[in-house]
């Protein structure tokens, strides 16, 4: 006896197969669409449970992870209370600016300015954080980020060491340098790329996800966090919503994502697009809070307007 099927069983050989094609199908339909709700409301869900290693970010703290860009002063800014202030468009009409400009140390963020928001942000800077990106709008205005007459601020240059690293010696380290050496009140430090590397294996210990496999762009927000838990005791963060906000009120009102940027896009829709992002690289703003709010149980962190 050969191997021949007879007519009667090819049939229902096929049906079998069309059957197994058929719950697979099903199967493949149901968990795309499951990833496509996964997409809008938690694609980048950051596991809860252990396997993550959390970081002791005061132990972590290094000042070997910043230099300076030009002279050799170091690093060594520590303060009790710290006020960070957000970019976001949730501090507007909080008139929270005398309450900031009371704090030991006031952080801020890119070219967020002071000018004509000063009842809301206040008008002293201890530290700017500044990303690669940002170098040009904050030069481009030296009386409002750089002549300061705050007592010795300080601004944290990051981005990748090909951009911003000494040995680039490109236009932008360029600029950075000059900056530094123009205006002997600032004190100017850029992030070493060993603390660059430090920066992307915190991320993915914190969220389980490869930076850079993931598509993902470290925020200036994650910068300015991590380096606030480093230098503050306190931290009080003004503007940032929590994590779930923007997945819980689809349809809340227009929010501009820069509170100087009155006519620029939608916080929340910022957010949520960067976060479901998948091809080219992308913030991941909401992924970014999940870590925030967890370290906000570990170090001294509240948040005000909104308050969480
Ligand atoms: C910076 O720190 C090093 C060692 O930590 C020290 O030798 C040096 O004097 C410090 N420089 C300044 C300007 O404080
Ligand atoms: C800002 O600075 C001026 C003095 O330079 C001060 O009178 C004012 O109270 C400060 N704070 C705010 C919130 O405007
Ligand atoms: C630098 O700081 C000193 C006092 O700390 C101040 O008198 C001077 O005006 C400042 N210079 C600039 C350019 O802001
Ligand atoms: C935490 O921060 C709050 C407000 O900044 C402060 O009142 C409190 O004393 C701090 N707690 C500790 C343990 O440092
Ligand atoms: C992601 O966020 C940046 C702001 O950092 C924004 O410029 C960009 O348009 C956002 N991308 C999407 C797809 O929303």
């Amino acid at each position: 006896m050969g191997p021949k099927i007879s007519g009667k069983g090819q049939q229902s050989h096929r049906m079998v197969i069309l059957a197994a094609i058929f719950v697979l199908m099903t199967l493949l339909i149901l968990y795309g669409s499951n990833n496509v709700t996964d997409d809008v409301y938690a694609p980048f869900h950051v596991a809860t449970n252990h396997a993550l290693m959390t970081t002791d970010l005061k132990k972590w703290a290094g000042r070997e992870g910043y230099v300076p860009v030009s002279g050799n002063k170091n690093m060594s800014l520590h303060c009790h209370d710290c006020a960070l202030v957000t970019s976001s468009s949730h501090v507007l009409g909080t008139g929270a600016g005398e309450e900031i400009d009371r704090s030991e140390c006031v952080i801020r963020m890119n070219d967020a300015p002071t000018m004509g928001f000063e009842s809301d942000v206040g008008n002293h800077t201890t530290l700017r954080v500044v990303a690669h990106s940002s170098v040009f709008r904050v030069v481009r205005r030296p009386n409002e980020f750089l002549q300061r007459t705050d007592s010795n601020p300080v601004i944290i240059f990051w981005g990748p060491p090909n951009k911003i690293g000494k040995e680039a010696k490109g236009t932008l380290y360029r600029l950075i340098q000059r900056v530094s050496t123009t205006y002997s009140n600032l004190s100017c430090f850029s992030v070493t790329p060993s603390k660059m590397r430090r920066f992307d294996n915190l991320f993915h210990r914190e969220t389980g996800r490869d930076r850079s496999k993931s598509h993902s762009w470290l925020s200036t927000g994650w910068f300015t966090m991590v380096i606030a838990i480093e230098m503050c005791d306190n931290i009080k963060v003004y503007g940032m919503v929590p994590p779930n906000y923007c997945l819980k009120k689809p349809g809340s009102k227009k929010m501009p994502y820069h509170y100087y940027k009155p006519r620029g896009p939608d916080e929340c829709l910022t957010y949520l697009q960067n976060e479901s992002g998948r091809r080219g690289n992308h913030h991941r703003f909401i992924t970014e809070k999940q870590v925030f709010a967890r370290w906000a149980k570990q170090y001294n962190i509240t948040f005000t307007h909104p308050k969480w």
